[in-house]
């Protein structure tokens, strides 16, 4: 099925050895200076290794006050040219070929980090921003165009590949094309042939100053999908500007600052779901266009590639869960590819917090030196107890390393309460990730035992070198009169599935857990109530993540009672609660689920005489929380046995 996506391609004089391209991502690993870091190195390299027929880099700003970001790289001054030397050479050597981004946020971005008003085509000022934005004159606009000029030289002299010029997601370029933000009357504003001067002119110099051979890709925004945005058809035409004035290939992408949804979305959106722009694009144009957006499979891909969409995929998540993920489909090895999950949570989250990038499935991204798995100095005798995510993981990289591992789980199966997170609507593809830690722990010689609580009894008998504590995390119950009723059960108990649930819900306790508990009843055709404590549901979740399950519960028509404190659950199913400091009664439910927190197990925690030279407690069992830390718990502690 793999026939399209391993075929060479042409970008320019540029020969691709496949059409899997690494799609660009900000990773908050370089300076505030715009050097580029080991990190940032090793974290490529380890892609280049991994088959990718291209890497796009993150965006670099091509004056310090087009910077988004604090930590974005820069190639603004001749000063940056040796570091990323540096990267392209080891790039080159692991057999990768690598295009530096290059952008100018323009309004996008604060007074916090450039210190100083942003600038845009039209003083505009961008969600973020709670100052003004000041609008540049022509003279600045010229300026700017040989800014780009001359980063795009820095970068050929660098050892680039070629650039792609970035002309998506809302940054400068795309506001002076677009007109949502371009309201300008001097030669950069007016019609398309006006707001298209802008990128042209920026193609004109970079061609002036690095030749007609240097490949020049382009990001441009299929729609926009802000109110009074740009819209296909424009861009069709702009695809077609930028063919006839020499661009080698085109990255389609969407969004803008301020859009109903941009580039990065999460698993509530079809995979996918930008090739339907792509192929617009595809149908007015000769060069090689590109296409990202949720592909997070080689075969999708692929299929993407047959059905003539687009020429080749731009991969972005999918390259943090796994960066081997070419040559794994390459070599048929499908099963033992991570796949992304688009929880946001590592990557998207983390970016927007300014924190270096990472992947919950995968705690290697940004750390390819220090979480390297090495043989073990010493074969020991490993005993984990627990079968979640954390637990499994440790056993994977302990018995990569060589140790002796024997996995201890309680229940009839593995997967722990990410099991159980799975669940509900639009989180199925967790199970993916799962399967492949119990897959991989069959491989690497695990030992599973299911069924069995690992107790202190046969920790003694065992006499293990090491102990892993991966116990997890049960459910806190409030001391609320009537909840020890048979109706009632915890959320994790009720998408376990082994308890009659009603047809009449209530959930106590609206956040995470609870909500999702709530939405996957609700979706399954059960009428559900929630009712939360706290002014707002679902507080934890990630607010792009948040819009979409807000918006599902409603439509299920779901009753959210927030500011709510529930009494009492009396014996015919009624809750009693007080809301607006007056009792209230609602009812009555069938079934009445409660989620209301986790509490660490500490089985054997405190067994300080056990006999075992190393113990260490991991994940939820150390402290309850996000699947983040349980993972990389896992990897981290195994790394060191
Ligand atoms: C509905 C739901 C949605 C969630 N969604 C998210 C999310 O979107 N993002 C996120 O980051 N997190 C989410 N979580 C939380 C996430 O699942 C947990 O943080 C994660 O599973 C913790 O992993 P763990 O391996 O430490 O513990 P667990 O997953 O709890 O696994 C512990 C395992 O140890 C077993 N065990 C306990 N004692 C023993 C013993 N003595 N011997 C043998 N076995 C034992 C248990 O049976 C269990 O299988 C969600 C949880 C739920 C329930
Ligand atoms: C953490 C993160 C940072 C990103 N930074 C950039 C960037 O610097 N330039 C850019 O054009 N797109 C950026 N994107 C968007 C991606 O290139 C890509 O279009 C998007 O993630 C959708 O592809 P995916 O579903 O394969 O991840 C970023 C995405 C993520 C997750």
């Amino acid at each position: 099925m793999l026939e399209n996506i391993f075929q060479p391609m042409q970008i320019g004089s540029l020969e691709l050895k496949n059409r899997f391209i690494v799609s660009p991502m900000e990773t908050n690993y370089c300076t505030a200076e715009g050097e580029v870091t080991e990190t940032f190195i090793a974290y490529h390299e380890a892609k280049a290794k991994g088959g990718w027929g291209l890497i796009v880099t993150e965006d670099y700003a091509v004056d310090p006050l087009g910077k988004a970001f604090p930590y974005v790289p820069g190639l603004w001054s001749d000063e940056h040219i040796q570091g990323n030397k540096n990267l392209t050479e080891r790039v080159h050597k692991a057999g990768g070929r690598i295009f530096t981004q290059l952008y100018h946020c323009g309004r996008s971005t604060t007074k916090e980090i450039i210190g100083t008003d942003p600038v845009g085509p039209s003083p505009i000022a961008c969600a973020p921003n709670s100052g003004p934005t000041r609008e540049l004159t022509t003279e600045e606009v010229g300026g700017l165009i040989e800014k780009f000029g001359d980063s795009a030289r820095r970068a050929m002299n660098a050892g680039f590949d070629g650039i792609e010029i970035h002309g998506a997601h809302g940054y400068l370029i795309a506001q002076l094309m677009s007109p949502y933000t371009n309201k300008r009357i001097d030669k950069y504003g007016g019609g398309t042939i006006g707001r298209m001067r802008f990128p042209l002119e920026i193609i004109g110099n970079i061609r002036k100053k690095c030749g007609a051979a240097f490949p020049i890709q382009f990001r441009i925004s299929g729609e926009e999908l802000a109110i009074g945005g740009r819209e296909i058809e424009d861009t069709k035409v702009m695809a077609r500007m930028l063919e006839e004035h020499g661009i080698d290939s085109l990255n389609i992408s969407v969004g803008a600052s301020g859009s109903k949804r941009n580039s990065v979305v999460p698993s509530m959106v079809s995979h996918g779901w930008i090739a339907d722009y792509a192929a617009e694009i595809k149908k007015v144009v000769k060069i090689p266009v590109i296409v990202a957006g949720r592909i997070t499979e080689a075969m999708l891909a692929d299929t993407i590639i047959t059905s003539g969409k687009a020429d080749a995929v731009a991969m972005g998540r999918a390259s943090l869960a796994d960066p081997e993920l070419p040559n794994k489909a390459k070599s048929g090895n499908f099963e033992n590819i991570v796949h992304c999950i688009g929880c946001m949570l590592g990557c998207a989250v983390r970016n927007c917090q300014f924190l270096p990038v990472r992947c919950v499935l995968n705690p290697r991204i940004g750390r390819e030196k220090e979480y390297t798995i090495t043989s073990c100095d010493r074969k020991k005798k490993v005993l984990i107890a627990g079968g979640g995510p954390s637990g499994m993981e440790a056993a994977i990289v302990a018995a990569r390393r060589g140790h002796d591992v024997t996995l201890y789980e309680k229940r009839d199966r593995l997967g722990g309460q990410y099991y159980l997170a799975a669940v509900p609507p639009w989180k199925g593809e967790i199970s993916d990730f799962l399967a492949w830690q119990v897959r991989t722990m069959e491989a690497e010689g695990v030992k599973v035992v299911t069924g069995t609580e690992l107790t202190r009894g046969y920790v003694e008998t065992e006499n293990p070198d090491v102990l892993i504590l991966a116990t997890g995390s049960i459910s806190k119950l409030p001391p609320v009169p009537g909840i020890d009723q048979s109706f009632v059960m915890t959320a994790n108990e009720a998408l376990e599935g082994k308890k009659d649930v009603g047809r009449n819900i209530a959930v106590i306790g609206g956040g995470l857990v609870g909500s999702e508990t709530a939405h996957h009843f609700a979706v399954h055709g059960k009428k559900v109530t929630i009712i939360e404590l706290l002014p707002e549901i679902a507080k934890e979740e990630p607010d792009v993540i948040k819009g979409f399950l807000l918006k599902s519960l409603e439509e299920y028509g779901t009753e959210i009672y927030t500011d709510t404190a529930v009494q009492k659950i009396d014996a015919q199913g009624n809750i009693h609660v007080k809301k607006d400091d007056r009792p209230v009664m609602l009812g009555k439910f069938d079934t009445v689920i409660i989620s209301t927190g986790m509490q660490s197990v500490k089985t054997m925690q405190d067994a300080a005489d056990l006999p075992v030279d190393e113990i260490h407690v991991i994940g939820d069992a150390d402290e309850t929380g996000q699947v983040i830390k349980a993972i990389d718990d896992g990897y981290r502690v195994a790394l060191k046995l």
